[in-house]
């Protein structure tokens, strides 16, 4: 599909038809890609739980104020940031040239010690950015996907067992949609959202 139809496409789906299953090569397949997103100094903050099982798509169901697309999707997908993932500098930067090394692992060291609001913001970003390349990857194969903050992060946190160093960002479901989503309204215009030189600058005219 042509990216900008994708684009235009694209909708948060909270209507799934449950009997479909997506394989584990299909799931492959689409993080092929989304592996491919940018992070600050390619740290890699996100982590993926893929919740396929009837089982946990109705707990994780239960944890999500009951909305009932986290049971009748294909796979129930719970983007995380990790929050030390500069910690893995060294490991990520192993195969780079020696100087780089030597001049980048140490940067990201200063650049997050002791920073718990950035740790934060960064692992947040990056994991918001993945989970875009999701949607759009997703959609590209013909999935549709519904991003969702409404669920218990704590609970979910349990549930999947997640350690403490990493956080729960959004929760993404994923399957074939059942029924067509309202008509999309109440976009605000270029005008509104974009600003030329300043944000007190005249707004961009289509
Ligand atoms: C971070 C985030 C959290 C969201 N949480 C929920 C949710 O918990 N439940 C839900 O039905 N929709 C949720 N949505 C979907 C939004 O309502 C939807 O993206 C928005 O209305 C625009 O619609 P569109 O994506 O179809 O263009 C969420 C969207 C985002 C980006």
């Amino acid at each position: 599909m042509e990216f900008s139809n994708i684009i235009q496409q694209r909708r948060s789906v909270k209507s799934y038809a449950p009997e479909k299953e997506i394989t584990d090569a299909e799931l492959a397949e689409l993080f092929q890609e989304v592996i491919l997103t940018p992070s600050s100094f390619n740290l890699q903050h996100w982590m993926f739980i893929a919740v396929k099982s009837p089982e946990n798509k109705k707990k994780l169901k239960e944890a999500a104020w009951n909305q009932q697309q986290v049971e009748d999707c294909s796979v129930a997908l719970l983007v995380c940031g990790k929050l030390d993932a500069y910690k893995d500098a060294a490991e990520i930067y192993k195969n780079a040239p020696q100087q780089v090394q030597d001049n980048v692992v140490p940067m990201i060291n200063n650049f997050y010690e002791g920073k718990e609001q950035l740790q934060r913001d960064e692992a947040i970003r990056s994991a918001s950015l993945a989970a875009m390349t999701l949607m759009y990857a997703a959609k590209n194969r013909g999935w549709a996907t519904g991003p969702m903050i409404g669920f218990d992060p704590e609970a979910a946190s349990k549930l999947l067992k997640l350690p403490e160093n990493y956080i729960p960002v959004m929760l993404i479901v994923m399957g074939y949609q059942k029924d067509e989503p309202r008509s999309r309204d109440g976009r605000r215009s270029i005008e509104e959202v974009v600003k030329l030189d300043s944000i007190d600058g005249p707004g961009l005219k289509a």
